[in-house]
């Protein structure tokens, strides 16, 4: 039988490239889909979804910057009818645990009359290390709203591992998982497990939403991403299902869900928490 073929959506990403890793170690047939790929795709122009799709068999979907934004239902939508036509037969979605507007756009995907995977995530350890969070932990100082609010960060890794079982094995056709760690944290508690593990002090200070938003509308943000925040922190980390800790790592991947601490630990290891130091050494 012919080796289907994978096209790894945001496959330089923070879960994508893991995904295309694994899928290169198991000598599967893997394309990057992204703007700087041989075979440019931009979500923001549908014209590049055809020749990307073109041969493809199973899809790996990541959305940027976010399911919620407006624009995804019908940029998701198109891209499904488009690799429809092309003879695409299986589609893994990830989306946000807890996360109305993303449910739409995984609406899509489940009537799409393809195979498919729902994976929904719950916040990304790795926020702290390769997204928004990693300026204020670099600089020391992480100013933030919802401090009382615990979160199960969900290791990236464990999210490519679990999109790598759905791409390649049919027992997780037309499921939905939810995927989180198995331990819970504030921001303040997260602060003092980086101090601890670096050895510099990162002070956090709680504000309220609106004194974020504010700060977020003097910095030089696209406004898209400020909007994007905006809605995560009110919308989505204020959702008590976001706090639930589900086995649904375990359950698919037969090992428990990696630990936010030894996140904690190898990232403060890597050096990436302490640019700013390095720099004035
Ligand atoms: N962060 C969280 O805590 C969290 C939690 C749950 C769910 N999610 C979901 O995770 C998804 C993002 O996945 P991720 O974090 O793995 O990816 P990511 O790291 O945000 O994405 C970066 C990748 O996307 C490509 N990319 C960026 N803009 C693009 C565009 N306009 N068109 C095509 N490709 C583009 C980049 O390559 P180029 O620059 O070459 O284009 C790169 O390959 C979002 O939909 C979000 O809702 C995130």
């Amino acid at each position: 039988m012919k080796k289907p073929n994978y096209l790894i959506i945001g496959g330089t990403g923070k879960t994508g490239r893991k995904v295309v890793n694994s899928l290169e170690l198991l000598n599967q047939n893997v394309r990057v889909g992204s703007r700087s790929a041989s075979i440019p795709f931009d979500w923001n122009q549908s014209a590049t979804y055809g020749p990307v799709l073109e041969g493809m068999d199973r899809v790996y979907i990541t959305y940027q910057p976010d399911l919620a934004v407006p624009g995804a239902f019908d940029a998701v939508s198109e891209l499904v009818s488009i690799a429809k036509s092309k003879g695409v037969s299986k589609l893994v979605l990830l989306s946000g645990k807890g996360e109305v507007e993303a449910e739409r756009c995984e609406q899509v995907i489940m009537e799409s009359g393809l195979d498919y995977t729902i994976v929904r995530a719950n916040w990304f350890s790795q926020n702290f290390s390769e997204n928004f969070l990693l300026e204020p932990v670099v600089q020391g100082v992480v100013a933030l709203p919802m401090a009382e609010m615990k979160v199960p960060y969900v290791d990236t890794d464990d999210i490519a591992d679990v999109v790598v079982e759905c791409l390649l094995h049919e027992e997780h056709n037309k499921k939905i998982y939810q995927l989180t760690g198995n331990e819970r944290f504030t921001f303040p508690e997260v602060c003092e497990l980086i101090s601890s593990a670096t050895g510099r002090e990162i002070k956090f200070i709680p504000v309220t939403l609106e004194e974020y938003v504010q700060v977020m509308k003097t910095m030089d943000l696209p406004e898209i991403y400020a909007w994007l925040i905006e809605y995560l922190f009110s919308h989505v980390l204020t959702n008590p299902d976001n706090e639930i800790i589900t086995q649904d790592i375990e359950m698919v991947l037969k090992r428990p869900a990696k630990s936010f601490r030894n996140y904690v630990k190898l990232t403060a290891a890597s050096g990436v928490w302490n640019q700013a130091v390095h720099l004035e050494n």
